[in-house]
Order: structure tokens, then sequence, then C-alpha cells
């Protein structure tokens, strides 16, 4: 049975609890296990060492591997995780200090590791098919030329829903002098919040549920893998970076007191100036980070992170309308600021663009399509030169799906969405644009500074497996992404 979205949620209905059973094809919705939100304690994942430094490098090791762990209170789950633990542990790197990331595989499943957001060469940006099997190992070089918010996480053919899901996603943050020179919240108050939804059986097994390849919605909101956490805050002001790693979901965040998010940075850096803003619409793999000023609130106050019903969203449950809460506990003195001016973004010239190119995002029988076509490694769909500058247009046709569209190599701007100017929060720099229903949002970027093939694709992590991915190739001669620094077996020499 085919299905539009349309009728999935008339079928639905919002706030609805329970879906008919069998008419998305699932059989009847089992809801995860309750717990009550706002228990179990926030946590940031561990920042990873390095295993040694050079003149020019950082270079570290992280093991993808199986684990069992507690997420849900009295439960065991089994996990994919880098270094056993989700999300995997975090890197921060000044910038223009080259990292060397060691990704050893000991996964029953070949894996690929894509750092999203780096322009990283062809061969290191964890092109689809460029595998790392079981018991093999890659060492990934990444230039860190620019300061931003990323993650890395698992990108393999056709499996990267299924191996993001059990786990394969962390953060990665490049800082710069520049930002480490304004008066911005930082250290112990620069904080991620790495959001995911997921489902859970009853005992505690992850399930993965991706609706006959529609999309994969859990009923449990997890911030750095703790559900519904809660977070003990002074009343100063805190930086947040957050980033929805979740699969299908899009996360429209709000404070339950009303107050407003303050939005400094965008996906690929810091917007030149703060926007405030009382929703922050999140699309999956975008990054933005916010300054909540608690400052405001007398010690005692709770305030919750809430993320109301989002039309495109199929919900099971009205538990994913909350996300975490922050709980003024201290008295602290703050000196952080929050500049007017942040860091210029200087906008790319439109009369510059050399060309323009125009990629359809729909649907074709069962598959996810661009311009009508799937994923082909030999298929090249735009072949930009180095240093061209060119304008995209990024077509939603139908209704009834959102694309967050992720472009690899290139931080882009975006021009405007229906002709209409982008929310002022999106008015930086960025490598995902969100897509909505009968949109057109049109992206300018300069193309390089690698040449090579890159992939683009939607990062509704079902859709980009089945199989709404294309590439492009930066001019001409570029390494090969597959052949040129192979998988290599174990054991491995050390680093
Ligand atoms: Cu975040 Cu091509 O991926
Ligand atoms: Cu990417
Ligand atoms: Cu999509």
């Amino acid at each position: 049975m085919t299905i539009t979205r349309r009728e999935a949620l008339s079928l639905i209905g919002k706030g609805t609890l329970l879906l008919p059973a069998g008419m998305l094809s699932m059989g009847a919705v089992q809801l995860s296990p309750q717990i009550k939100p706002f228990e179990l304690s926030f946590r940031i994942p561990p920042f990873l060492q390095p295993v040694r430094s050079d003149n020019t490098t950082d270079y570290y090791e992280i093991t993808m591997q199986r684990a069992r762990v507690e997420i849900l209170p009295g439960l065991g789950t089994e996990i994919w995780g880098y270094n056993g633990i989700t999300p995997g542990p975090i890197i921060k790197q000044p910038r223009n200090r080259q990292s060397l990331v060691r990704f050893i595989n000991k996964l029953p499943e070949s894996t690929v590791i894509h750092l999203h957001g780096m322009a990283s060469l062809p061969q290191y940006d964890g092109y689809a098919e460029d595998l790392i099997p079981p018991e093999y190992y890659k060492n990934y070089i990444y230039p860190n030329n620019r300061a931003a918010t990323l993650w890395y996480h698992d990108h393999a053919l056709h499996e990267t829903s299924r191996h993001v899901y059990m786990g394969l996603a962390g953060m990665y943050i490049v800082e710069d002098d520049l930002e480490l020179s304004l008066p911005l919240p930082k250290g112990n108050y620069d904080v991620p919040l790495i959001v995911q939804d997921k489902s859970f059986a009853s005992d505690g097994s992850l399930v993965f549920d991706d609706r006959r390849r529609l999309g994969l919605y859990g009923d449990v909101m997890l911030v750095n893998g703790v559900p519904w956490p809660r977070m003990e805050v002074a009343n100063r002001k805190y930086r947040f970076r957050v980033l929805n790693a979740g699969t299908s979901r899009t996360c429209n965040l709000r404070l339950s007191t009303g107050d407003d998010l303050i939005v400094i940075a965008s996906d690929a850096g810091l917007l030149s100036a703060p926007v405030r803003t009382k929703t922050l619409r999140v699309g999956m793999a975008e990054r933005y980070e916010f300054i909540i000023d608690f400052s405001k609130y007398p010690i005692g106050a709770q305030i919750v992170l809430e993320n109301p019903i989002f039309s495109s969203n199929i919900d099971t449950d009205s538990r994913t309308q909350q996300v975490m809460r922050f709980d003024v506990l201290r008295q602290e003195s703050d000196d952080s600021q929050i500049p007017n001016t942040i860091r210029p973004v200087q906008p790319i010239s439109v009369s510059q663009a050399v060309r323009t190119r125009t990629f359809r995002f729909g649907r074709n029988f069962q598959d996810w399509v661009i311009n009508g076509r799937t994923w082909d490694k030999n298929r090249v769909d735009a072949n930009p030169g180095v240093g061209d500058i060119e304008i995209w247009n990024l077509v939603n046709a139908g209704g009834g799906w959102v694309h967050p569209v992720h472009i690899h190599l290139v931080d882009l701007q975006l021009l405007d969405r229906n002709g209409r100017a982008p929310l002022a929060y999106e008015r930086g720099w960025k490598d995902v644009f969100f897509l909505g229903e009968s949109q057109t949002v049109r992206v300018i970027a300069k193309f390089g500074p690698h040449a090579g093939k890159y992939m683009m694709h939607c990062h509704n992590l079902v859709h980009e497996d089945h199989d709404m991915m294309t590439q492009f190739e930066v001019g001409s001669g570029g390494p090969d992404p597959i052949t040129t620094a192979k998988a290599l077996p174990l054991p491995a020499p050390p680093l």
C-alpha cells in the first residue's frame, strides 16, 4: 500500500496517542517504557585526549564497538558506540592544527566515518562506499580550517540510519582565537546538547522502525544520551551548542518561560550578530548555538526546553514535546557578555555566481530521489570548477515531507526561501538547509578548496539511505574517494 504523507497525518492526527494498527505497516505502536522526565542527571560526553601530538598534528584513536549501557533506569541497551559510548567522545581542536583520527572497526558490519562540516579531502570525507570492514581501521586526516560545531557520524551506504541510531554519532568542536577572545560564556558554561529521539522495547533494546522507509520517530527524547535530563545551572549565562542528531525528527525548540533563545552561531560558525528568537527550528544535522541567560530567574526556578508539535513529524506520544529541564540552583557571578557584533559573515556575492543548478527532492514509488534518480557512484550530477561560485536551487515540490539537505565540503549561505528572506538565525554559514513542504531554497557557495567527488543528500537518514543522495565533483583529477586511502586490516601499528 502506498500512503501519502497527508493520508498518514490524517490517520494519526495531532496529539493522538495511538496509530491504527498496521496502517503504516508496522503493526501496533509500541510505546517505549515510560519514565518520569527530568529525573536523570544531565551529562556531557567526555572530551577525547590525543594519544600524542607533534608540531603539526594531534593524533586520536577511537574504537567502534558494541556495548551494553543503561539508558532507561534499570534496563540494559545494546548500542554501537565510538569507544563504546553514545554519543561518542567529543573532540575539541584548535583551528588550523591538523588532527588525525584513527577509527578501528570492532563492529560486525562495515562502517564509514564522516566528519560533518569539515572540508576534508575526498578520501577522508567518509564517502558512503569507502568502507571500513570489520577488523579493519582507517586514519582520517582533518585540516580544522574553520571554527564551528561539527559532528562525526556513520555514513555507510544504505545503512547510515541504523548505524547512527545504534549510537554512531559524536560532536567535534573547532575553536579559534577570535572566538576565544570574545566575552561569550566559556569552559563549563559552553555546553553541548546532542538531541536524539529513540524508541525502546520493554527489555530496553533499541527499536529501529523506519516505517517502511518513511522515517523514524522515537518517543524518548535524549540529550547527550540521557532521556529528558535535568541540568543544574547557576543564575548566569550559558552557551549551548545544539545538534539535532536524530534520524527523521525536526526539533522546534523553545523555553517554557516564553523567553528568547539568543542564537549566536549556525552550522558552520558564529553569526555576525546575535538573533533573539522564541522558537528555534533545528532540522536533522543542523547545529545552532544559543545563549540562555538564567540570571533573570530566581533560585529554584525550573525551565523546560520544549519541543512543541511540528506538523511534519510523525508522533505517537506527546512526551516528545519536552526535551530537558534547567533547574536554577546556584548564585554565581557572570563576567560573560553577548557582543552586539560577533563575527562578520561576508555575504557571497550573487553577481559573482557563474551558474545556477536545480535539484528536486522528491519521491518515486518507494524511493526517495534527487532529480528523479537514486545514488550511483558512477554518476556525477554537477561539476563546478575549483573556486567557482554557484547558486543551487533546492526544491521540495511536493507537500507532506521536509528534507534537510546537506552539501558536503563547502560552507554555504542561504539566499532565500520561496523568494523570501531566510529566518534571521539562518543568515550565517551553513551546510544543511531545511527544505520545508513545497519550498524552494536558494543557496550559494564557492566550491573548493579541494577537487574531487563529494556527496549531497537529505539528512533525514532514512531518506538518505533509500536513496536521496547524489554526488558532485569539484574540478577534475581530484583524489578518488574510495581507492586513495583504503582501510587496512588490524592489527594497526602504533600511531
Ligand atoms: Cu552529516 Cu553526509 O552527512
Ligand atoms: Cu557532511
Ligand atoms: Cu528527506
